[in-house]
C-alpha cells in the first residue's frame, strides 16, 4: 500500500502528506497518522465550505487548543522588538501558537510548521509573519519613497513581487501596508507610509491589498494584508514614537481613517492595532475603535493582531496588571496577542473566574482559522514552498529591474538651476560625502531580508554609467555625524557606521582639494538608514552638522553642487536649497537605488517624483501640511499687519509643498475650464486644462486637482487632493487633461460623523502641486440627486 493510499483510508488531511517525510524521519510513533478529532470526520477544507470546516475543527478544540491560536511568537532572523520570545518550538508544539514570525526561508518555516502539523492534536497549521515592508530580497524604495511615484499600480506591482518573493520563502502574512497618515517628520515612522493626504493614502492602501492578496488568497504566491497601525499612529505627539495621539474624532474620520477603512475595503484579511492610545484609551483595548469603527462600521471580517508586546504595555499606558489588560484587550476585539503571551496566560482564568465568556475566545479563534482556511494552508500547510521555487522566484533579473524602475520613479528633483543637471557625461565629477559609498543605507530602515551586500553603491554605479570620458574623484569630506554618541546608539541597534578616525578639519580639506580638481561637485549626503523608522524620532531634521559644514566648505570652491540625499523623512533644507544648483531627493531607494541614482544624474531617467510630506523651512513649524485648515486672521502676506496667523521670525509657507517635484523638462497650465457653470446633484462635471511641455526633453508631468469647499457646516481645509493624473509629453506637445467630477468627490464629515457633501459653491483647482493652481468656480445644487 502507498503512502498516499494510506492517507486516504485513514481519511487523513492531504496536508499530512508535506509532512511525512519530516515525521517518518523523526519517529514512527508518533502522531505520523493520529486518528485525531480533527482528521476523522473533517470536512475537507475546498474553498467553498469554510463555515462548515471552520465550525468542526472548532466544535474539537479545547480551551486551551483555542487560546493557542491567539497566541503569536517571536522567534527566528530579526528581533524588531524589546525581546523574541521564548521555548517556542515547545510551544509549537504543544499547540500553545497560532503563528511566529519574525522566521523566513523554506526550511526554516518548514520545520516550525511540521512540529505544529505532526506534534499537536489537530494539526493546525502556523501562520508565518514577517516584516516584509517594502519588498521581500528585492527591495524597493521605503513606502514614503514609493508614495512619490504617485502611481498605484507600480507600487501595486512592488507589493505582488514581494508576495510572490516572501510566500516563497515561506512567509505568509507580511505586516504591510502601513497606512499611517503622518504630517510630523520628526517621526521616523514617517519613512514606513505614504504620507501625509489621506485620497492619496488611500489608493496606495488598496493597491497593496491587491498587490498582496491577489484575487485569491489561497493561491500559493498571495499573502494576508495586514494594515496598520491602527489608528492614529501618525499623529503621536511631539513624533515621539509610542506617544499618545491626541485628536478629534471629525479629524480622525476626515484625514486619519481613510485609508485603513479603504484598505479594509479591499478586503485586507488582517489588521494590526497601534501601540499608542487613541481617545485615552490604548489602541489594543479600545473597544469603540476595534470593534464598533472597524466591525460595525466598516465591515471588518478578519482578525486584529496587537503590536509587539502591545497587550502587557496597556500596564505602562495606566491600565492595571497583565491580566486586566488581557480580559480589556480581548472584550475590545484584539484577536491575537503578539509576544505579550497575555492571553495564553490568563484568557483561561478569566474564563473559570466568568470574567470572559468562552464565545469571546471562539470568536476570535474562528477569525484565525479563518484566516488560515483563506489563505489554503489546512490544504497545503506549505502552501507549495520549497527551496527550488525560492531558488526560481526570489531576486529575479526581472524583478531587480522593477526595483531599478521603482527607485527612478521614486526620487524628487527639488531643486535645479542653470539645468546643473543632467551631468554631461564629459569633465570630472567630485563625488563627496559619508553615503556615497555606502550600500547598507541604501536599502532602509525595513528591509526585511533584503541584502545590502547586492547594492552597488553611488560610486561603483556612477563608473559604471560614465563611460571613458568622465573622471569620477571620490573623498568622504565628513562622516556622518560628529555626535560620538548618536553614532554609538545607531549602531548598537545595527546601523554599521564606519567612522573615519581623522580630525573633521582634514576631511573637509581633502574634499575642498578635489573639489578644486573637479568641474562639479556631487554630494551624497543625509541620514544613516536608522537614523529613520522604528524608535528614530528627531527633534532636528537638518542635516548632521558634519554635513552641512562640509557642504559650506565646498560651496566656497565655487564648483557648482549637486546634493543628492538619502533620508527616510522630509528634511529642513534652508541653507541647502539656497547654496546648491541641485537636490534630488532618492530617499532610501532600496536594492537597485544605487543604479537609480546613476541614470537620473546622468539623464537615462527624467525625474518625475512628486512629494507627498510637506517640507517645513524650519521645524518650528511642525505640523505643516497642505489640507490645513484657515484661521480666522490668515496671514495675507502684509508682514506690516498685526493680529495674523502668522510667525515673527518665519515664513508660513514651506520650503517644499506637497505634489511639488521638478522634472528636466518644464510644463505649462493653461486656465481651468469647466463644463457647467451650476450642476444639479446627479451631474458630472469634466474640468480639463491644457498641460503643454515647454522645455526641451520629454516628461511625465502629474497634473493634481484640489477642490476647496469654501463654505459648509464644519471648516474644511484650505484644499483637498480629489484626483490627478500622469503624462508624459515630447518637446511642444500639448495634451488635455480631464477631470470628470463627481458630488462623491464632495463629501466630508460633519459634525455628527455624516459622510455626505453640502450645496454651494466649490473652487476646482488644477495644477503642478498642491501650491501652484489654477482654479475656477462652480456651484453645485442639492436638487436632482440621483
Ligand atoms: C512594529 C510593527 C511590526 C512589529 C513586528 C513592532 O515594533 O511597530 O510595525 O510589524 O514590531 O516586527
Amino acid at each position: 500500500m502507498g503512502f498516499v493510499d494510506l492517507l486516504n483510508l485513514f481519511k487523513l488531511p492531504v496536508y499530512a502528506l508535506p509532512a511525512v517525510p519530516f515525521a517518518l524521519t523523526c519517529v514512527a510513533s508518533v502522531a505520523l497518522f493520529p486518528l485525531s478529532a480533527h482528521a476523522q470526520g473533517q470536512p475537507t477544507p475546498d474553498a467553498t465550505n469554510m463555515d462548515s470546516f471552520v465550525s468542526s475543527l472548532l466544535g474539537k478544540m479545547t480551551l486551551e487548543e483555542k487560546i493557542g491560536q491567539l497566541n503569536l511568537l517571536a522567534t527566528g532572523f530579526d528581533v524588531t522588538g524589546p525581546a523574541p520570545s521564548k521555548n517556542v518550538e515547545e510551544s509549537v508544539r504543544k499547540g500553545m501558537a497560532g503563528g511566529v514570525f519574525n522566521l523566513y526561508t523554506p526550511s526554516a518555516t518548514r520545520k516550525l510548521q511540521d512540529l505544529a502539523i505532526t506534534h499537536t492534536r489537530l494539526h493546525i497549521p502556523l501562520l508565518f509573519g514577517y516584516d516584509v515592508i517594502h519588498g521581500h530580497k528585492t527591495t524597493f524604495p521605503i513606502p514614503l519613497g514609493l508614495s512619490c511615484a504617485w502611481n498605484p499600480d507600480l507600487i501595486e506591482k512592488c507589493a505582488r513581487i514581494a508576495a510572490i518573493e516572501a510566500s516563497a520563502d515561506g512567509v505568509n502574512w507580511p505586516f504591510s501596508p502601513m497606512v499611517d497618515i503622518a504630517r510630523d517628520p520628526r517621526w521616523g515612522r514617517i519613512a514606513e507610509g505614504a504620507g501625509e493626504d489621506p485620497y492619496l493614502g488611500s489608493l496606495i492602501a488598496k493597491a497593496m491589498v491587491r498587490g498582496y492578496q491577489g484575487d485569491d488568497l489561497a493561491r500559493p504566491d498571495s499573502i494576508l494584508a495586514c494594515v496598520k497601525h491602527f489608528a492614529l499612529y501618525g499623529a503621536v505627539e511631539a513624533g515621539r514614537d509610542y506617544n499618545p495621539a491626541e485628536m478629534s474624532r471629525i479629524t480622525m474620520y476626515q484625514f486619519y481613517f481613510p485609508p485603513y477603512k479603504a484598505a479594509v475595503e479591499a478586503g485586507a484579511a488582517t489588521v494590526m492595532a497601534s501601540f499608542n492610545e487613541v481617545d485615552s484609551v490604548p489602541a489594543t483595548g479600545n473597544h469603540w475603535l476595534l470593534t464598533d469603527v472597524l466591525r460595525n462600521q466598516w465591515g471588518f471580517h478578519g482578525f486584529v493582531v496587537s503590536d509587539y508586546t502591545a497587550i502587557n504595555e496597556m500596564t505602562q499606558h495606566g491600565l492595571g496588571p497583565a491580566e486586566r489588560c488581557a480580559e480589556i484587550a480581548l472584550k475590545a476585539g484584539l484577536d491575537m496577542d503578539m509576544v505579550s503571551e497575555a492571553y495564553i496566560k490568563y484568557l483561561k482564568k478569566l474564563v473559570s473566574e466568568k470574567k470572559i465568556g468562552e464565545d469571546l475566545i471562539d470568536t476570535a479563534c474562528r477569525r484565525v482559522l479563518e484566516a488560515k482556511f483563506k489563505l489554503g494552508l489546512f490544504a497545503d500547510p506549505y502552501r507549495g514552498c520549497a527551496p527550488e521555487r525560492a531558488e526560481r522566484e526570489i531576486l529575479t533579473p526581472l524583478n531587480r529591474t522593477f526595483a531599478r524602475e521603482a527607485a527612478q520613479r521614486s526620487f524628487v528633483l527639488l531643486k535645479n538651476e542653470q539645468n546643473a543637471l543632467p551631468l554631461k557625461r564629459s569633465g570630472a565629477i567630485a563625488l563627496i560625502g559619508p553615503l556615497a559609498e555606502s550600500r547598507r543605507d541604501l536599502l532602509g530602515s525595513w528591509s526585511a531580508a533584503g541584502n545590502w551586500k547586492l547594492a552597488v553603491n553611488v560610486l561603483d554605479a556612477l563608473k559604471e554609467s560614465a563611460g571613458p570620458n568622465v573622471k569620477i574623484l571620490p573623498a568622504r569630506g565628513a562622516n556622518l555625524s560628529d555626535d560620538a554618541e548618536l553614532l554609538e546608539t545607531l549602531n548598537a541597534s545595527g546601523a554599521a557606521i564606519v567612522r573615519d578616525p581623522r580630525p573633521p578639519a582634514e576631511l573637509i580639506d581633502e574634499a575642498v582639494a578635489v573639489a578644486g580638481k573637479a568641474d562639479f561637485v556631487v554630494a551624497v549626503m543625509g541620514e544613516s538608514f536608522a537614523m529613520s523608522g522604528e524608535a528614530a524620532s528627531r527633534s532636528e531634521i537638518g542635516l548632521p552638522e558634519s554635513q552641512l559644514a562640509l557642504l559650506k566648505a565646498l560651496e566656497k570652491t565655487g564648483k557648482p553642487i549637486v546634493l543628492v540625499l538619502m533620508n527616510g523623512r522630509p528634511m529642513t533644507l534652508g541653507w541647502e536649497s539656497a547654496h546648491c544648483a541641485a537636490i534630488l531627493e532618492t530617499w532610501f531607494g532600496g536594492l537597485e537605488a544605487g543604479h537609480a541614482i546613476a541614470d537620473v544624474l546622468f539623464g537615462d531617467y527624467n525625474p518625475s517624483g512628486r512629494l507627498t510630506t510637506t517640507f517645513p523651512r524650519d521645524v518650528g513649524q511642525i505640523p505643516l501640511y497642505y489640507d490645513h485648515k484657515s484661521t480666522g486672521r490668515p496671514y495675507l502676506g502684509n508682514a506690516r499687519v498685526k493680529y495674523v496667523s502668522r510667525y515673527l521670525d518665519i515664513a508660513n509657507t514651506p520650503l517644499y509643498p506637497f505634489g511639488f517635484g521638478l522634472s528636466y523638462t518644464s510644463f505649462a497650465y493653461s486656465p481651468v475650464k469647466l463644463s457647467h457653470k451650476t450642476l444639479n446633484a446627479a451631474e458630472t462635471l469634466t474640468a480639463s486644462v491644457e498641460v503643454s511641455n515647454t522645455g526641451q526633453r520629454e516628461g511625465e508631468e502629474t497634473a493634481q486637482l484640489y477642490i476647496t469647499d469654501p463654505v459648509a457646516s464644519v471648516t474644511r481645509s484650505v484644499e483637498d487632493l480629489r484626483g490627478f493624473q500622469k503624462i508624459t509629453l515630447k518637446p511642444g506637445e500639448k495634451r488635455e487633461v480631464k477631470f470628470q467630477i463627481t458630488s462623491e468627490d464632495l463629501k466630508f464629515y460633519n459634525s455628527d460623523l455624516v459622510y455626505d457633501w453640502e450645496p454651494g459653491e466649490f473652487i476646482i483647482r488644477i495644477g503642478p502641486d498642491s501650491s501652484q493652481l489654477n482654479s475656477a468656480t462652480v456651484r453645485w445644487n442639492k436638487s436632482g440627486a440621483r
